[in-house]
C-alpha cells in the first residue's frame, strides 16, 4: 500500500549489515589467525639463526640441535602454506571439480600403502575394511585423496601406540555410498566436536603442533565434501576413539545427477578440459545450489 493520500511518501530501506559484519569479522580472525600461525616458526628460526650467529655454530653439538629445530619450524611454515593453498582452492568456486568415475576401494588401497609405513613406526595397524564390487563415484580423484590423506593423517596423529586404524566402504541400502575412517584414539569431547571443521580450529592447540598439525586438515576435508554434493559426520568418545565418515547420496554415482547436485562451475567458465566438460554441460547445472546475484549499492 502506497502512502496516505496528501502525505509525502518515506522509503525506509533496511539494509541487513549483521552477515556483513559477520563474514569481516571471519575474514578478520582468519587474516589474524594465518599471521599468527606465521610469525611462531618465523620467529622461532630467527632466534635460533641468531644464536648460532652469535657462537653457538662453534659447538658442533649445540650446531646440530639448533639446525634440526630449524629444520622443523621450516617444515611446519611449509605445511601451512600448502594447506592454505589447498583451502584457497577447494574453497573457490571458479576452479571446477575434474570429475570421473571413481573406485573408492582402489584409492583406500592407495592410500593405506601411503600412510602404512608412517602408521606402523607409530605402533599402529592401518586396516582396509573395503566392500567388494562397490560402484564407482563421480568425484575428483585428487581432491577425494586429498579428503581421505587428511582425515587418515588425523586419525594416526591421534591415536597412541598399540590402537587401530581403519578405512571402511560401505554400499547403503539407499543407493549411496559411505567412505570411513575409524581409530582407537583419544576422542573428541562433545563440546568440540561442532567447531573441529572450523579453519584453525583445534580441540588441544599445543598436541596438534607438536604432531606436525595446521589446524586446516579438516576445513579442506569439509569444503572437498561439500564441493561433491556429499556429507561427513563424526562420531566419537573420548579415550575410545573417533569414527568419521563420509555419504555419497545416490545421485553422486550418476554424472548427470551429480553435476546437478554441485554449485562448482558458474555459467560463464570456458570449457575445460576436465571430465566434467568432457561428459557435456547439464542444462542448469551450474546454476543449481548458486544464490541469485545480489545487487549492489
Ligand atoms: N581422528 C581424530 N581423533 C581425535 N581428534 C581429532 C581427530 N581428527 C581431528 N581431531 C581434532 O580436530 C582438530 C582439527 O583437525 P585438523 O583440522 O585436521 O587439524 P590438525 O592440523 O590439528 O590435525 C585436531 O586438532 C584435533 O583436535
Ligand atoms: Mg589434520
Amino acid at each position: 500500500a502506497g502512502p496516505p493520500a496528501g502525505r509525502p511518501g518515506v522509503v525506509v530501506v533496511f539494509h541487513d549489515i549483521t552477515e556483513l559484519r559477520r563474514l569481516e569479522r571471519v575474514r578478520k580472525d582468519f587474516v589474524t589467525n594465518v599471521s599468527h600461525e606465521l610469525r611462531t616458526p618465523l620467529t622461532s628460526v630467527k632466534g635460533f639463526v641468531e644464536t648460532l650467529l652469535d657462537g653457538a655454530m662453534n659447538d658442533p653439538v649445540t650446531c646440530r640441535r639448533f639446525l634440526e629445530i630449524i629444520n622443523q619450524q621450516a617444515e611446519r611454515l611449509v605445511a601451512l602454506v600448502n594447506d592454505l593453498l589447498d583451502l584457497s582452492r577447494v574453497e573457490s568456486p571458479d576452479i571446477p571439480l575434474r570429475r570421473q568415475a571413481i573406485n573408492l576401494n582402489s584409492l583406500a588401497q592407495e592410500v593405506g600403502l601411503t600412510l602404512t609405513p608412517r602408521a606402523e613406526s607409530q605402533g599402529l595397524r592401518l586396516e582396509l575394511d573395503l566392500e567388494p564390487n562397490l560402484p564407482p563415484v563421480w568425484g575428483d580423484e585428487e581432491l577425494l585423496r586429498r579428503l581421505l590423506l587428511n582425515l587418515v593423517d588425523n586419525a594416526i596423529k591421534y591415536t597412541p601406540a598399540g590402537g587401530r586404524v581403519t578405512i571402511r566402504t560401505r554400499a547403503e541400502r539407499s543407493g549411496g555410498l559411505t567412505l570411513a575412517v575409524a581409530d582407537t584414539g583419544v576422542g573428541i569431547p562433545k563440546r568440540d566436536l561442532p567447531r573441529i571443521f572450523e579453519r584453525f580450529y583445534r580441540v588441544d592447540k599445543a598436541r596438534s603442533r607438536q604432531l606436525g598439525g595446521t589446524g586446516l586438515g579438516l576445513a579442506i576435508v569439509r569444503h572437498i565434501v561439500e564441493r561433491h554434493g556429499a556429507t561427513i559426520d563424526v562420531q566419537s568418545e573420548v579415550g575410545a576413539g573417533s569414527t568419521f565418515t563420509v555419504h555419497f547420496p545416490a545421485g553422486l554415482l550418476d554424472p548427470a545427477a551429480a553435476a546437478m547436485a554441485t554449485p562448482a562451475v558458474p555459467a560463464t567458465l570456458p570449457a575445460s578440459p576436465s571430465t566434467e566438460a568432457a561428459t557435456g554441460p547439464v542444462p542448469g547445472a551450474a546454476r543449481a545450489g548458486t544464490p541469485p546475484a545480489v545487487a549492489q549499492d
